[in-house]
């Protein structure tokens, strides 16, 4: 059986994350670590005991021979450096999101395909052991015909949300729903419909956005509709990211800590209905549990991340796309920027968008405004820069 070989680029939060569970799988092996930083570089190199540690990314590529190349970077730099790792025509897994707008993201997959190599995106959450446990449970008709699909942020500032973590509920949507043919959305700052004024650059260099809170209505392949929300809240609370599958039979709902099932399309908080909702097991991958044992950290992101390493070893094995691809990684971004451009010009937007411009900086050109001023980049300063903005 091949082993994978496996060189990570960035390695701060994230990066180790993806080193431990590569690391521990029993088919792949770290091969080569890279960062600009040495003390993190060091720090992960002693504690999975990989020497083949560099500075230049071309060069650890170079020497080592990876057949995945993981990068976990900050959003900015996921394209521009997955360019760069891709004229090396190796495999790669980039963060979420995949691009911050359609130009750099198609730019992408048109490399990637000149060099016969996949892209994987890491949307860990669709295929975490929780979104196991909705997907057996939907696979044996258990609610039935799939009708309705709800998903909810945990209350970031709208548009951020929405690259933040609207990436990863997007695309948990369509792995039940099918591909988006259309959205409707609607963005408010301050309970107003957004103008060009709103457009920012998010906190964390997520991109470009608006609103604070954001509601899109969108039209699947499988003839199934889906609301996604993305709303401030004052405090984040986890509680509300979910996503939810409405069957003709019975519901599903899927959480970053747990699935359940409610065996009732319509069931009301009365008679006796209060406990009806079902806990579902998560399911892991087969060498999970041993390999466990050897990862290091207690993220609740840990299996998510095992499962991603898992599948893209299956995905390589059989000469087949990971289910996280690059492809649907692209369409996610196609949503984004469609429920951006649907929220400005209140229109209807069909996808895929023949125009690949973002949507909102298109916008704020016509309404002719000048350039973008920076933001702060972290997300308590960016906020009190907006309240400021807003007038309060
Ligand atoms: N999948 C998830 O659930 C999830 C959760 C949190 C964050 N994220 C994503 O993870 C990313 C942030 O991860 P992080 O906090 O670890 O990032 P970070 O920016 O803090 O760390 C990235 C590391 O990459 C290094 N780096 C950058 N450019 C480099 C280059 N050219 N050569 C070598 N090293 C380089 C930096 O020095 C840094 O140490 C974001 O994209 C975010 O969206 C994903």
């Amino acid at each position: 059986m091949k082993q994978y070989r496996v060189a990570i680029l960035g390695c701060r939060s994230r990066g180790s994350s993806a080193a431990r569970v590569y690391h521990a799988h029993p088919r792949a092996e770290v091969v080569g670590l890279c960062d600009l930083l040495e003390d993190r570089l060091n720090t992960l190199g002693n504690e999975i005991n990989v020497e083949a540690r560099f500075t230049d990314l071309d060069e650890m590529i170079r020497q080592t021979e990876p057949d995945i190349v993981a990068i976990p970077t900050a959003p900015a730099l996921h394209a521009p450096l997955a360019l760069r790792v891709l004229e090396h025509g190796v495999n790669i897994e980039v963060e979420k999101p995949m691009g911050l707008n359609l130009i750099e993201t198609d730019a992408v997959m048109s490399k990637a395909s000149k060099k016969s190599v996949q892209v994987a995106v890491h949307h860990q959450w669709r295929l975490s052991a929780w979104t196991q446990a909705i997907n057996r449970a939907y696979q044996a008709g258990e609610i039935g015909e799939l009708r309705y699909i709800y998903a909810s942020g945990k209350g970031y500032y709208g548009g951020f949300g929405l690259m933040e973590i609207g990436t990863h509920l997007l695309t948990s949507m369509i792995k039940f729903g099918g591909h988006c043919q259309s959205v409707t959305a609607h963005a408010t700052t301050r309970g107003r419909p957004i103008t060009p004024q709103d457009v920012l650059p998010a906190p964390r260099g997520n991109g470009i956005i608006a609103g604070d809170h954001v509601t899109a209505s969108l039209q699947f392949d499988n003839g199934v509709t889906g609301t996604l929300l993305q709303h401030r809240f004052d405090k984040l609370n986890l509680d509300a990211h979910v996503v939810e599958l409405y069957g003709t039979e019975g519901r599903l709902m899927w959480h970053p800590r747990g699935a359940w099932k409610l065996p009732n399309p319509h069931a009301l908080p009365v008679n006796n209905n209060l406990d009806q909702w079902q806990a579902l097991k998560p399911i892991y991958p087969e060498s999970f549990e041993q390999a466990a044992k050897t990862i290091s950290g207690n993220s609740s992101m840990v299996e998510g991340d095992y499962w991603f390493v898992d599948e893209y070893v299956r995905a390589l094995d059989e000469g087949r796309e990971h289910e996280c691809s690059g492809a649907e990684g692209l369409h996610v971004i196609e949503i984004i920027m469609g429920i951006f451009e649907s929220s400005a010009y209140g229109t209807r937007v069909d996808l895929p968008q023949l125009n690949r411009e973002h949507p909102l900086i298109r916008w704020r050109n016509e309404a002719g405004l000048e350039e973008l001023t920076p933001m702060p980049m972290a997300d308590a300063d960016w906020l009190e820069e907006e309240n400021k903005r807003l007038g309060s």
